[in-house]
């Protein structure tokens, strides 16, 4: 007799099987993939980050560009480095805490064959844009969010630690004192690291990953760990990343905006432009920063923010620059 729970699992396999063309399925060995589109022949090798740490991102990325390594394992291994970083107040370990003590941890990433994978509200996992890289992997789904997460990663081998850092609980105790929820621009706002490569073969792949707002709600997510927002690539085009209020990008969903503007013939500063001007029409931006940065197939980059004070690294011709990002309100 065919059953209720055949039924189900049928269709939850029929829901996986139409979804196996996009974001993500159960595709091992991806990094042997042969799913690339048009080869790109004229390209220039390129990592690209959000803000100053990204010079640090930069270099652990070109590791793995440089020798002949794929996209998607460069832009892991550059956020790494970020995340395991104490001093780094809004990423991974040393993070900011939730306005209850506790560090939640949101990222994803995604590679030149659309596929991808996220976690958010993840609790104890000093990396967790390697869970998203195993959510990706190792499980037909996209997004695993909070206890799910942390147990996809405790079975995926990944340690439980402590990430509140007695700088980050120090903040937080004063913070306490007033409880007064004003982040500041580029500072609190400061938030996200968003990396994209293009690797030899001229692939590109892109990561995302924070510890969110600064005493925030508790299971408050942002925009880095949904793909179209905090990310987003697309190997005909090119990819893009957000960084600053995650609640602006969200609603405009913005890194998909900036890769489908550069799909309709705009360059990658014209759409970064763009979408910033999307949130700049529509929202009270006056208390907020928001940073995007965009790369297309042949390495030329963009990048606009609302407020002066975002900055990037590129990594290019074998030179690791920082660079101040244009912005909508001079100052
Ligand atoms: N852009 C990161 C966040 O809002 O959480």
């Amino acid at each position: 007799m065919f059953s209720r729970r055949n039924f189900l699992f049928q269709s939850i396999l029929g829901t996986f099987g139409l979804s196996f063309n996009s974001c993500n399925a159960k595709t091992p060995n991806k990094s042997t993939s042969k799913m690339t589109t048009k080869p790109n022949s004229n390209f220039k090798p390129t990592v690209i980050s959000t803000w100053n740490n990204g010079l640090s991102a930069n270099e652990a990325a070109w590791k793995v560009i440089e020798v002949g390594g794929k996209a998607i394992d460069a832009v892991e291994a550059g956020v790494r480095v970020v995340e395991a970083d104490p001093k780094t107040t809004s990423v991974g370990y040393g993070g900011f805490p939730d306005r209850d003590g506790n560090v939640t941890l949101d990222a994803c990433i995604m590679d030149e064959t659309g596929n991808c994978g996220s976690v958010c509200f993840l609790k104890h996992i000093k990396h967790p844009i390697s869970v998203a890289r195993k959510v990706m992997d190792n499980t037909p789904h996209v997004i695993l969010a909070g206890q799910g997460a942390l147990q996809f990663a405790l079975e995926q081998g990944f340690e439980k630690e402590n990430l509140l850092t007695p700088k980050a609980k120090a903040a937080w105790e004063k913070w306490k004192k007033e409880s007064n929820y004003h982040p500041i621009i580029n500072i609190e706002n400061h938030d996200t690291i968003g990396l994209l490569a293009i690797d030899q073969n001229g692939d590109i792949s892109g990561a995302c990953t924070t510890s969110g707002l600064a005493f925030k709600m508790q299971g408050r997510v942002g925009d880095s760990p949904i793909i179209g927002a905090g990310l987003f690539v697309d190997n005909e085009v090119g990819g893009a990343t957000a960084t600053g209020m995650g609640e602006a990008v969200l609603k405009t969903l913005g890194s998909f905006l900036v890769v489908e503007l550069m799909r309709q013939g705009k360059t990658p500063q014209e759409a970064c432009e763009e979408a910033v001007m999307r949130i700049v029409k529509n929202q009270n931006y006056k208390d907020f920063q928001i940073g995007y940065l965009a790369i297309d197939k042949q390495g030329n980059y963009g990048a606009y923010c609302i407020h002066s004070g975002f900055d990037f690294a590129v990594y290019q011709g074998g030179k690791n620059q920082l660079i101040d990002s244009p912005s909508y309100v001079k100052s």
